[in-house]
C-alpha cells in the first residue's frame, strides 16, 4: 500500500489519530483534515513526536463543499477514512438538527468531493448503535437495524447512503466498520481520548475519577438481566481498531469490493468488571454509587468479530487489563487532557 494517499477526516479525534499513526506504519501517506470542533491542534504536534513526521494537515469543515473541493484537489487521496461526526447520543437528543447536518452533510461532501475527483475507496465510522436493542447475542453484521436516538439515525443513514452508492456504481468500494466500544489509549501515552466537559463513555469517567478530577462513578443501574446486574458491552482497544482500519483499507485496494463489519473484541464486560480492572491497572479506589437505569441503554451488547476475521484477517489482541493499562497511563501523563498542555 506504500505511496498511497489516505485522507482522513475527524483527523485530530481520538480514533483517527491513533489510525494515522497505524497508517503510516503500514508505508501510507496521510492527510489529516478537521475543524477541531471536539479536538486539539496539540493531537498535531503528539503525532509528529511520535513518527517523526510532520503532519500533513487541512484545517476545514467537511461540510463547506469548497474548502473539500480544495484539499481533495490538492492532496488527490487514493482512498478516505471518514471519521469527522458528532457522537454524543444525549446531545443528539436535544440537538438532532446539529447531529443531521454535521453527520449526514459532511457525508455527502465528502462524497460528493470523492466522485468529483474519481477517488471510489472509502471506509466509514459506523458504530454498534445500529443494531438499536440488540435481539441476539452476540451480534452479528446481518442482525437486524435500527436507531433508537438521532446519533443513531445519523449511521443508520449514512450507511444507506453509501449501500445506494454502491449499488448506483460498483466502481464504489466501501468498507462500513461498526465499532463497538473503543478504549485505551497509545502505550506512549501522548494521545487518548480527551472528552469535553463530562465524559459520556464509561472508561474516560472512570479515568478521571482515579486521577482525582471527579469524586465518583455514578453506575447506571445494578438489575439488569447480567452476572453482576450492571451493563455489559464489548470494548476495544482503539489501537486493536485503527489497525481494523489498515485492514479494511488493504481489502478495499486488494479485492476493489465493498464489505461491512463489526470491529469489537466479541468479549462482553460489565461496569463492574471495568471499574475493578481499572483500579487494579491504576492502584486507586475507584468509589461508584449505583443510580437508576439511563433510557436507552441495554443490558448487553457484543460483537460476533467473525466477519472481520475471515474477510479482512482481523482480530483483536488486546485485552481489559491492557486497555485499563493504556488509558491510565494516558491520563496521568495528561491529567487535564491535550488543551492544558497546549495552553501551559
Ligand atoms: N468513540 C466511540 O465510542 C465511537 C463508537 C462508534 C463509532 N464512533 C464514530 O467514530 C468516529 C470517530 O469518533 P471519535 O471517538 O474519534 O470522536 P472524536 O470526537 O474524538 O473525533 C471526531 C473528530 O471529528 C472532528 N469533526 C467533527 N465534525 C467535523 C466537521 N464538520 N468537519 C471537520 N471535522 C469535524 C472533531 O473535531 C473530532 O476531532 C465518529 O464518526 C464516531 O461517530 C465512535
Amino acid at each position: 500500500m506504500s505511496r498511497r494517499v489516505v485522507l482522513l477526516t475527524g483527523a485530530t479525534g481520538y480514533i483517527a489519530s491513533h489510525t494515522w499513526l497505524a497508517l503510516q506504519a503500514a508505508g501510507l501517506s496521510v492527510v489529516g483534515v478537521d475543524d477541531f470542533s471536539n479536538s486539539s491542534p496539540e493531537v498535531l504536534t503528539r503525532l509528529q513526536t511520535l513518527s517523526g513526521v510532520a503532519p500533513v494537515f487541512e484545517r476545514a469543515n467537511v461540510c463547506d463543499k469548497a474548502a473539500m473541493q480544495r484539499v481533495f484537489a490538492q492532496h488527490q487521496p487514493h482512498a478516505v477514512v471518514h471519521f469527522a461526526a458528532f457522537k454524543a447520543v444525549g446531545e443528539s437528543v436535544s440537538l438532532p438538527l446539529n447531529y443531521y447536518i454535521n453527520n449526514l452533510g459532511g457525508l455527502l461532501n465528502v462524497c460528493e468531493a470523492m466522485r468529483e475527483q474519481g477517488c471510489r475507496k472509502l471506509v466509514f465510522s459506523s458504530s454498534a448503535t445500529v443494531y438499536g436493542v440488540p435481539e441476539q447475542l452476540p451480534i452479528s453484521e446481518d442482525a437486524p437495524l435500527s436507531a433508537i436516538n438521532p446519533y443513531g439515525q445519523t449511521k443508520l443513514m449514512g450507511e444507506t447512503v453509501l449501500r445506494d452508492l454502491q449499488v448506483s456504481d460498483a466502481s464504489w468500494n466501501i468498507a462500513t466498520l461498526r465499532y463497538f466500544n473503543p478504549v485505551g489509549a497509545h502505550e506512549s501515552g501522548l494521545i487518548g481520548e480527551d472528552p469535553r466537559g463530562t465524559p459520556n463513555n464509561l472508561m474516560p469517567y472512570v479515568a478521571q475519577v482515579a486521577v482525582g478530577r471527579r469524586p465518583h462513578l455514578q453506575v447506571f443501574g445494578d438489575d439488569y438481566d447480567t452476572a453482576d446486574g450492571t451493563g455489559v458491552r464489548d470494548y476495544i482497544h482503539v489501537c486493536d481498531l485503527a489497525d481494523g482500519h489498515v485492514a479494511a483499507l488493504q481489502y478495499l485496494f486488494d479485492s476493489g469490493r465493498s464489505v461491512t463489519v463489526n470491529l469489537g473484541t466479541g468479549q462482553g464486560h460489565s461496569v463492574l468488571e471495568v471499574i475493578a480492572a481499572y483500579a487494579h491497572a491504576s492502584r486507586r479506589d475507584i468509589p461508584y454509587v449505583v443510580a437508576p437505569r439511563r433510557p436507552g441503554d441495554v443490558a448487553a451488547c457484543y460483537a460476533d468479530p467473525t466477519l472481520a476475521s475471515v474477510v479482512l484477517g482481523w482480530r483483536a489482541r488486546f485485552g481489559l487489563e491492557r486497555m485499563c493499562t493504556d488509558s491510565w497511563r494516558w491520563q496521568q501523563m495528561n491529567p487535564h487532557g491535550f488543551e492544558s498542555s497546549a495552553n501551559r
